[in-house]
């Protein structure tokens, strides 16, 4: 697919592929795209970072290669790993005369038994790949400077086999939840884009594509409703996903009002935490009271 010229073009063509991006995260999109510059996109959870970097894949026809982040994480789950088990099975159908042999031993470690991990495949998919580092503020502070690494030449050493560069580099979307700062020198390797909540007009027009159907009236209320939620002081405020969540939960069981009742019977889909839970019951009338 030819690739948008204007920030309005890559608007359109997002929406096409179901998600709503304002004017600031479209034109930061576009320059990472152009400039073939990864994007960091930090924000509330549940507000779309995630989703953005699949359906950017999808609607320009390039694979999604998701790394997902967590504590831990190191370059064998990253990067690849040698297939252990068949190397070992292949050992075993070798004769003793064979194993003498020096070649049959480097076979071992050749391509055939690297097992590719996210950013491996994504160098060698290069442009054709979006790839998706998602959460990256769940790793810990060496792999975030392996990623640097990484992300500054788009080029992998594998000591047995050599080196393997991407002719030209993928999309890179990285997200963080900032449940920690990320270190200014991963950050000056990216563009950098806060998504906050939507506005509520656009956050009623985003559950219009994700559930369609449903009253546009009743998404104005839980939309409404949504939003003093989050003016309260929860420890899991809801995000769009949440939103999305309420509105279907409510349509399936066949409510087309939002009232204290309603509300009430279902804030499973919205409310998920146990304190959060009791000072929102206590506060249900003017959480519901009209958009
Ligand atoms: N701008 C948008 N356009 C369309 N859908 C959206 C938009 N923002 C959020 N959504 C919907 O909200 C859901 C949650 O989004 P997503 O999982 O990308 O959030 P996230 O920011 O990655 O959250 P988390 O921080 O929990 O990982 C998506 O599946 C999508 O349906
Ligand atoms: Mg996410």
């Amino acid at each position: 697919m030819e690739y948008p010229q204007t920030v309005g073009e890559l608007t359109r063509t997002l929406r096409g592929g179901g998600y709503l991006a304002d004017r600031g995260l479209s034109t930061a999109l576009l320059v990472a795209l152009s400039l073939q510059r990864p994007i960091l996109l930090e924000g509330e959870v549940g507000v779309g970072k995630t989703e953005v970097a699949k359906v950017l894949a999808a609607v320009f026809g390039r694979e999604l290669i998701r790394l997902q982040c967590y504590e831990g994480i190191d370059t064998n789950q990253a990067l690849y790993e040698w297939d252990y088990a068949r190397q070992m099975l292949h050992i075993r159908a070798l004769s003793d005369r064979q194993i003498a042999d020096e070649d049959a031993v480097d076979k071992l470690f050749g391509p055939k038994f690297l097992l590719e991990r996210p950013l491996l495949a994504a160098i060698r998919a290069g442009e054709q790949a979006v790839l998706l580092i998602d959460e990256v503020d769940r790793a810990d502070d060496e792999f975030e400077a392996f990623l640097l690494e990484v992300l500054s030449d788009f080029q992998i050493t594998v000591p047995e086999i050599g080196t393997i560069k991407a002719a030209h580099p993928p999309l890179v979307v990285l997200t963080s939840n900032r449940t920690r700062e990320l270190h200014d020198a991963l950050k000056r390797r990216c563009l950098y884009h806060w998504i906050g909540y939507p506005a509520p007009a656009r956050e009623v027009e985003i559950v219009g594509i994700r559930a369609p159907g449903v009253s546009e009236t009743l998404t104005r209320k839980v939309v409404a409703a949504v939003n003093r939620l989050r003016e309260l002081d929860l420890a899991k405020p809801p995000g769009v996903a949440e939103t999305i969540d309420w509105v279907r939960t409510l349509d399936f069981l066949g409510e087309t009002d939002l009232d204290p009742r309603s509300a009430g019977d279902t804030l499973g889909a919205v409310v998920k935490e146990r304190d959060d839970l009791d000072l929102v019951r206590d506060n249900l009338e003017e959480i519901t009271s009209g958009a």
